[in-house]
């Protein structure tokens, strides 16, 4: 196995955003076409995460059976090419490629990407009868800056925004056309040196970016941003007016306690769990305003880089997931309390970008393979071996189909 991976993440990152269960996404109007309609419910469903290959990515899909198993993956060309992210000694990381959450997103049947060594964007539709099938719909859009590492969607604005993280860092927004795709919508917010200052590709953890991320009412969009000690990391809010994200909204929220925001998650409409591989997790409440109030902040003592954040509404439990160790440790949704933690065979090394579906959670793991966990009995449902199926370090991202 690939213990070997352990000592080369001293506190790796990232990925992926999910729909959270108490939001959910129907199909937006409109139809595929003639053969696709609606109504097969969850018969048919898929897990997808992103092969981030320099040369020529892909959305890798899995079938998800109907007791939760996975199976099949196969590769469907997001139309660009990826990039990898540097570690503290200037070579590029063996794995978690782009130290961030979100990479790939879904809502309803839409599905996003991002190409960071093309700096564009991919958006696919999904076929509500097949899952595992997704098609590019028109061309990658310009990401507007350099090394494109998240991305989100609100359904409510109908825009898609992307994240930057290269030499050129930001924010590009989109409205989405179900034919046409992505049509940027105003200008290209760039972050000034004093919120990003990195290279392209840039070089992490320390002080990279991290996700983007919608609150529920989309009534406000977050970037998070590592820092490199206490109180230099960044949770960018950018309140939205008439239907936009306008750089004269941006507010830049710091907090003593914050150095490498890495991943969020929204409890509710109002309440974000946000995990810092430096100490642990906290929740903050993020009002319309953008000025973000933290409400708790929990060191972990045992954890050695969490660094993804999950939510399931079944449990009430917010999950902060360990890279360097086998690990998910829990967290009482309603208080902000530490709760616990368990996880696979330490076998497995550590656990990477995850999504959580009908109780269950499937993750990357620093093996080359994905592992999926039953969240209530806190047991393994199954590993799936990838081996021979591509190169662990491109694979990064982790989303299901609504
Ligand atoms: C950086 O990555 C390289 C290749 O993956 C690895 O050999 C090296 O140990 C890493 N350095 C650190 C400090 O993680
Ligand atoms: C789950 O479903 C898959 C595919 O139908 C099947 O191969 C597997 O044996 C099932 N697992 C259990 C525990 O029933
Ligand atoms: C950005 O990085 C460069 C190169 O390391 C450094 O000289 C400069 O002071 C940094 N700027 C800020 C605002 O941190």
């Amino acid at each position: 196995m690939r213990l070997s991976l352990l000592p080369l993440l001293p506190f790796a990152a990232v990925a992926l955003a999910q729909v959270p269960e108490f939001h959910p996404h129907g199909p937006p109007p409109g139809s595929w076409g003639q053969g696709w309609g609606w109504g097969s419910g969850y018969a048919n469903k898929a897990i997808y995460f992103l092969e981030n290959n320099p040369s020529g990515s892909s959305i890798v899909s899995m079938k998800i059976s109907t007791n939760g198993s996975i199976s099949n993956p196969k590769r469907t060309a997001t139309g660009g090419v990826g990039s990898i992210t540097l570690n503290s000694t200037g070579q590029p990381v063996a794995a978690d490629s782009f130290q961030s959450q979100s990479s790939v997103f879904v809502s309803g049947d839409y599905l996003f990407t991002v190409n960071a060594g093309s700096d564009t964007v991919s958006m696919f539709r999904i076929d509500p009868h097949d899952a595992t099938n997704i098609m590019l719909v028109g061309s990658p859009a310009g990401s507007g800056g350099q090394f494109p590492n998240s991305v989100t969607y609100s359904r409510a604005l109908n825009t898609a925004c992307v994240l930057n993280g290269g030499a050129k860092a930001g924010v590009m927004c989109y409205h989405v056309d179900r034919q046409l795709g992505l049509i940027p919508t105003g200008s290209f917010i760039q972050f000034s040196k004093s919120i990003s200052n990195e290279t392209t590709p840039p070089t992490g953890p320390p002080e990279s970016s991290s996700q983007i991320f919608f609150n529920p009412t989309s009534t406000v969009l977050l970037v998070d941003q590592k820092g490199s000690k206490p109180g230099s990391g960044h949770i960018v809010t950018y309140p939205i007016v008439n239907g936009a994200v306008t750089a004269a909204e941006q507010i830049d929220n710091q907090f003593p306690n914050i150095a490498l925001p890495f991943a969020a998650v929204f409890l509710d409409d109002t309440r974000a769990f946000i995990v810092d591989p430096s100490c642990g997790a906290s929740i903050f409440t993020v009002p319309a305003s953008g000025h973000l109030v933290q409400d708790t902040h929990v060191t972990i003592p045992t954890q050695l880089a969490v660094c993804w954040a999950n939510y399931d509404a079944r449990l009430n439990t917010a999950y902060a997931i360990d890279v360097a160790q086998a690990l998910l440790f829990t967290f009482d949704a309603t208080t902000g309390a530490l709760t616990g933690s368990f996880g696979p065979d330490a076998i497995y090394g550590g656990l990477f970008d995850s999504v959580i579906s009908n109780g269950l959670m499937y993750s990357l793991t620093a093996t080359d393979g994905v592992v999926v966990l039953d969240l209530a009995s806190k047991g393994t449902r199954q590993y799936f071996d990838l081996t021979g199926f591509g190169v662990r370090q491109f694979w990064t991202g982790m989303a299901v189909s609504s």
